[in-house]
């Protein structure tokens, strides 16, 4: 049966990235994928006027799975808010009710020297951030920009209900479960009352998962660990903001952002899988970004979305053989390895397929 694949390369080096996963998935017809493309983010705005066109989210839904590159860029930092191309995927991520961000740190092992950490430290990195993705501060109410006492004040809404801290909890105890049983919820609840609810339902939570060990951490003390020694970590849950920065964080463990793949669930596994990186545009256009986290996107899809566990452990073998060949983007060049375009890292990934 053929799988309908939504294809959203965005903006900036989105188009650029996207295109080379495209091209690995294309080089393995036996998948039976079918592609078909939209835009959202600025393209959206630019083609259709809306950050997420009606036509783009419709054909998202329709699809088994969506594959997205970046959004934004500087052109569209001043448009008013709802119009902006980070709002179109935020908007997509709540329509689908992705509300699972799974964003898996790992060292490939020829990697090592390309981290700003010692090889010692970062050397076997195996992490599994799970990040709430649909709720927290990003989408809580009130949020707005107002005129109080005369000056103006912005404020936004963090916000969890029991529920919400329930199912990503699950997935990560589930997820733990498959992995090392080491479970540690990052929040803030020495301060904040929403980081209290959370720890107490992940606590609730826990007692279906009596064989995982769950740890509790907060945030800034967690930030500070990630550095000193990310190998304590097995899987980490935590709420929209703190994973968004943590991952961007946990993604130099492992040589560079352009590395870190994700994917984003609902509760039957249905799919958006996007590097976390965003659309860089200080490198777009050039053909030097690194693909390697959306490749590593599309072998997540594989997995979660479709149950294909050989055909993902293929994909992320041929991007480890590239690795041990040598080839490298400009993001984790180091002396000695051979530099390559975003286009040649793509060409060398399908090579490496067979
Ligand atoms: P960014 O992730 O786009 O870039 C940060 C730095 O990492 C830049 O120096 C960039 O060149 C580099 N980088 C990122 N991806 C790379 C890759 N694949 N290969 C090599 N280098 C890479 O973050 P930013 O600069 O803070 O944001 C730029 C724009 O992207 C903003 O409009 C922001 O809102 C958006 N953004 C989108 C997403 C997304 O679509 N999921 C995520 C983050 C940021
Ligand atoms: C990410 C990005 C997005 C987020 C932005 C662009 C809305 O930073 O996917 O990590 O904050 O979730
Ligand atoms: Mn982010």
């Amino acid at each position: 049966m053929t799988k309908k694949i939504a294809v959203l390369p965005g903006d900036g080096i989105g188009p650029e990235i996207v295109a080379q996963a495209v091209k690995v998935l294309k080089a393995m017809p036996e998948l039976n994928l079918e592609m078909e493309e939209a835009a959202i983010g600025g393209a959206g705005y630019d083609t259709a006027g809306d950050p997420l066109p009606e036509a783009t989210l419709k054909l998202a839904r329709a699809a088994d799975a969506v594959l997205l590159g970046a959004v934004g860029g500087p052109q569209y930092d001043k448009l008013d808010r709802p119009l902006r191309p980070e709002r179109g995927l935020l908007r997509i991520r709540k329509e689908l009710n992705l509300f699972a961000n799974l964003r898996p740190a790992l060292l490939y092992p020829e990697l090592a020297d390309a981290s700003s950490l010692k090889p010692e430290v970062v050397s076997g990195l195996d992490i599994m951030i799970v990040r709430e993705l649909t709720g927290d501060v990003y989408f809580g109410q009130p949020r707005g920009i107002e005129v109080r006492n005369g000056e103006r004040v912005g404020f936004n809404t963090m916000i969890y209900s029991e529920s919400e801290v329930r199912r990503v909890a699950r997935v990560a105890f589930d997820i733990a479960m498959k992995r090392g049983k080491k479970l540690c919820s990052v929040e803030k609840a020495n301060v904040l009352e929403c980081s209290e609810l959370w720890k107490e339902v992940v606590l609730e939570v826990s007692k279906e998962y009596p064989e995982v060990e769950l740890s509790h951490m907060y945030v800034d003390n967690a930030a500070m660990q990630l550095v000193k020694w990310p190998k304590q970590f097995d899987v980490i849950v935590t709420g929209n903001i703190f994973g968004d920065i943590l991952s961007d964080q946990a993604s130099m463990l492992s040589g560079s952002i352009g590395m870190l793949p994700s994917a984003s669930l609902d509760e039957n596994n249905k799919g958006m899988y996007e590097p976390i990186h965003g659309s860089a545009p200080d490198i777009a256009g050039k053909n030097i970004a690194n693909p390697l986290a959306t490749i590593l996107s599309a072998a997540m899809m594989l997995r979660y979305t479709f149950g294909d566990e050989a055909n993902a452990a293929r994909i992320e073998a041929a991007v480890r053989q590239v690795l041990a060949d040598g080839m490298r983007t400009a993001d984790i060049h180091t002396a000695g390895t051979k530099k390559v375009s975003c286009s040649e890292m793509g060409d060398a990934v399908v090579a490496a397929l067979n």
